[in-house]
């Protein structure tokens, strides 16, 4: 069995309300200085936290995060200048993935010499001096649980992801009230982005059991609970089943990661702006079918956890469980093809190339991709 290393919050705290507790927090309650950053929404919930007698002697800087999009190099830079001198001792990012990456990174990068720029890449920040809180408010990229940030150069027009354990928070709020507000279409596709993290985690060439269990309990939580929250938004057991799968698909990020899904999803994001959810809902059915062949029994697991039930071949079950996996998808409106997001034929050399260099990805595929057979996939999905 190959090793692997689990790095997970210190403090995981889930359930309806728990919100409530943040004031309370040790890590907050030691600090002498607090940086929040905050998605628009929240800011009155967390403005009203922050009245509590409990920050009275506490220098605290609650920031709106302002940027729309996947969050780009200068614009996270700008956020480190304007907010360094605070010399925040705890850093709190209350939102969805975008608003969580940029606090880790000002988490570990606004007490430390080290630049943006010096730690693009896997495992290169040295430490992280600030202690970091996450509450996500989005059911999708278990950022509030993972050693992964994701940012786009906006020269290059590629997402750059930087991987280090010193990017794992030290708590994180999981808070189902906080996601009943989100709208259908981002609570669809930031799911089915869980959904992405926790497949390409139990089908990966390195997956190991010690992930195996988070990846299959959250294929099955969202795969049961999708649909309903999509449709009905406020109801608690919907949100609280997505919320606990995508944390799920951030425990299987660190140990193992994701693959071709991810990769080929790249160029959408950075190149055409495409929402990453709605990406890899277009690509994981068709991926799913190129990599099923290199382990069977494996793509027949998923199938099962996510609620297929009939009896056959692995290779029956398996297709039943990707034609599920449309189904759900189709059901929560996302679109199918890449044609429906305005990317056409001309434009798939660019985004293969884009894709080919995520190299640190494609070796965890179960098979090998290469560029022919990236376009071709890109075509099949036109
Ligand atoms: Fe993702």
């Amino acid at each position: 069995m190959n090793s692997v290393t689990l790095l997970q919050p210190q403090k995981i705290i889930f359930g309806e309300g728990v919100i409530e507790q943040l004031a309370g927090d040790s890590l907050i309650q030691r600090a002498q200085t607090v940086l929040f950053l905050v998605a628009p929404p929240l800011v009155p919930i967390l403005e009203g936290i922050i009245q509590s007698s409990k920050f009275s002697n506490k220098q605290v800087k609650l920031v709106a995060y302002r940027f729309l999009g996947e969050p780009t190099f200068s614009q996270f830079n700008l956020l480190l200048d304007e907010h360094k001198a605070l010399k925040p001792d705890c850093v709190v990012g209350v939102g969805g993935g975008s608003v969580l990456d940029c606090a880790k990174l000002l988490a570990a990068l606004i007490n430390h010499s080290q630049k943006l720029e010096d730690i693009v890449g896997m495992g290169l920040l040295h430490d992280r001096k600030t202690h970091l809180i996450c509450v996500p408010t989005t059911s999708g990229t278990g950022s509030e649980v993972s050693p992964n940030a994701i940012l786009l150069d906006e020269e290059t027009q590629a997402k750059r992801g930087i991987i280090s354990p010193f990017l794992v928070p030290d708590a994180c709020y999981l808070d189902p009230v906080l996601t009943v507000t989100l709208p259908p279409k981002l609570t669809a596709e930031t799911g089915i982005d869980a959904l992405s993290h926790c497949i390409e985690a139990y089908t990966n060439k390195f997956a190991h059991p010690t992930v195996d269990i988070y990846a299959l309990k959250g294929i099955s939580l969202i795969a049961e609970y999708i649909q309903e929250a999509f449709e009905n938004g406020s109801n608690m057991n919907a949100r609280s089943a997505m919320l606990l799968g995508s944390m799920y698909g951030g425990l299987c990020l660190g140990p193992v990661n994701t693959a071709a899904v991810h990769a080929l999803s790249y160029g959408l994001g950075g190149k055409f702006h495409i929402p990453h959810g709605l990406s890899n809902a277009i690509l994981m059915p068709k991926v799913l079918k190129f990599n099923m062949s290199a382990s069977l029994k494996r793509h027949a697991d998923v199938a099962r956890a996510l609620g297929i039930t009939i009896s056959g071949t692995d290779k029956e079950v398996a297709l039943a469980g990707i034609n599920k996996i449309e189904r759900l998808s189709k059901a929560c409106q996302i679109p199918q093809r890449l044609t429906e997001i305005g990317v056409t034929e001309d434009d798939i050399p660019e985004l293969a190339t884009i894709a080919m260099n995520v190299t640190r990805l494609l070796k965890n595929n179960p098979r090998e991709v290469s560029r022919e057979d990236t376009i071709n996939i890109y075509k099949n999905i036109l």
